[in-house]
């Protein structure tokens, strides 16, 4: 007979109970569940519903169970459900019936949304930890290069030239809201929801805050109809860990290219690399391929917690058993994306050679040469014709920017429409400028703004950064 079963006079349908097992799942919560329900029977001691030595013996036979849990000494048995009821059963298996009066005051459904809170903040910090383990080594790969110029891309064209280390440390910006937004996820899971019952509260007057308390809650849910049904904090978490899942796919989706021979940027280590079971020369960036692929199923895993919540009634439905899996999931999947980034940034060979005599194909620098050209007084508008102008004399005569003639710089002045640039049509000096503007690093150095790729702008964050983490 089930524990459930005294209103019954049939077990269910062995269908039905299969149907309804979620310990193979919710197993994973065994020892939050431990924990609350030793503060709970503390709370239950304290306003005298359950006596000293009754909360005393209860919870030796909790502690035991931790022992068991840790040892995988536990029976786990679909026929009781879930991990409440099984680790009832096995209280009562250890201490006898005493272990009946476990549940005074208590229902599953805030049993179990505490469970899922503790868990979470839990592995939230686990999570944060994997993060900054990623930026450490996104700097220390940075600081490695720190003078490497590479092209910067937009429309997947050549854009800029930037600094290798300006490009890592994007991912390294990336990261920090990651990691803020994980945190404000666990921020607003930061409630006990434990005292609220099946959902209008406990019958016995337990002093709610006290039992947060112990439980290192920051504080007590307010409506427990709601808090038997709030998994805000499941779809926030999700969400958070999307995101960063995206993030990690992007800089997946860039190690592919940039270990393509055609790019030649970057060269993961074997050990993060895959053969081919046909083609004996290939080496693949498996690793990142798979991150990125994993990406999509915890964005799915958005779109299916908040199709579970859309249609419930208030308070706890046993849809909401389905919220675990994607949860699990998605923790498991950043967690081992995250740590497998770390792993093949920290081996990974960088060719500064190959990236930085990439840099100035496709004309990067052309923004520079108009910047200096609008210095030299000509309006913007003007200075981006005559350099459009520039650049297709040069790439019709297979040359880069900055080894343009005095001629050809004359010829594009004297064409534009703008009398201070056909002004400049005799300045002895305006070729000269306009090849050293032309130069990578003279193009490079230019972007001297806050959060921009000069050298120096870089130093400082890149330093901000390394002392942020503690890596100076
Ligand atoms: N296994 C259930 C879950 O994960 C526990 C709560 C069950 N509550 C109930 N009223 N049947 O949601």
């Amino acid at each position: 007979m089930k524990t459930w079963g005294g209103r019954f006079s049939a077990d269910p349908d062995p269908l039905a109970a299969d149907f309804g097992a979620s310990v193979g799942v919710d197993r994973t919560l065994a020892m939050d569940d431990l924990l609350g329900s030793i503060a709970h029977l503390h709370g239950l001691g304290r306003a005298g519903i359950l006596t000293i030595d009754e909360v005393d013996r209860l919870v030796a036979g909790l502690e035991a169970l931790k022992a068991d849990v840790v040892a995988g000494a536990i029976a786990w048995d679909p026929a009781l459900e879930d991990v409440h009821m099984n680790l009832e059963a096995a209280l009562e298996a250890r201490i006898g019936p005493l272990a009946g009066k476990l549940h005074t005051g208590r229902s599953r459904n805030d049993q179990v949304s505490t469970d899922l809170r503790l868990w979470l903040k839990r592995t939230l910090g686990a999570l944060d930890a994997r993060v900054l383990g990623l930026e450490r080594a996104l700097v220390g790969v940075a600081r490695a290069h720190g003078d490497a110029v590479m092209p910067g891309h937009t429309h997947v064209q050549p854009a800029q030239p930037v600094l290798f280390a300006h490009h890592l440390l994007a991912y390294v910006e990336m990261l920090e809201r990651d990691r803020g937004r994980l945190a404000d996820a666990g921020r607003r899971a930061d409630l006990s929801p434990l005292g609220g019952g099946a959902l209008g509260g406990a019958g016995f007057p337990i002093d709610r805050e006290e039992v947060a308390a112990e439980l290192g809650f920051a504080g007590v849910t307010h409506n427990s109809i709601d808090a038997a049904g709030d998994r805000d904090f499941v779809v926030e978490a999700l969400s958070a860990m999307a995101l960063a899942m995206v993030h990690l796919s992007r800089f997946a989706e860039e190690i592919v290219w940039w270990s393509n021979p055609r790019f030649g940027f970057l060269r993961p280590s074997d050990a993060f690399s895959t053969g081919s079971s046909m083609l004996p020369n290939k080496r693949n960036p498996d690793p990142a391929e798979l991150v990125r692929g994993r990406a999509s199923r915890v964005i799915g895993h958005v779109a299916g917690i908040l199709a579970l919540l859309k249609g419930l009634p208030l308070g706890y439905q046993r849809d909401l058993q389905e919220d675990k899996p994607p949860l699990f999931e998605a923790a498991a999947i950043l967690d081992a994306s995250l740590e497998v980034m770390r792993g093949l940034i920290e081996t990974l060979e960088v060719d500064e050679a190959r990236m930085g005599a990439a840099a100035a194909d496709g004309y990067t620098t052309a923004i520079a040469v108009a910047d200096a050209l609008v210095e030299a007084g000509i309006p913007f508008r003007a200075a981006h014709r005559i350099v459009g102008a520039l650049v297709r004399g040069a790439e019709s005569a297979a040359l880069p920017l900055d080894r343009v003639d005095d001629a050809a710089v004359a010829a594009a002045l004297a064409a534009a429409d703008d009398p201070i640039a056909r002004r400049l049509v005799t300045d002895t000096h305006i070729g000269d400028r306009v090849r050293a503007a032309a130069s990578i690093h003279g193009a490079i150095a230019r972007c001297d703004v806050i959060g921009g790729t000069a050298p120096g702008r870089v130093k400082t964050e890149l330093d901000a950064a390394a002392r942020r983490l503690e890596l100076i």
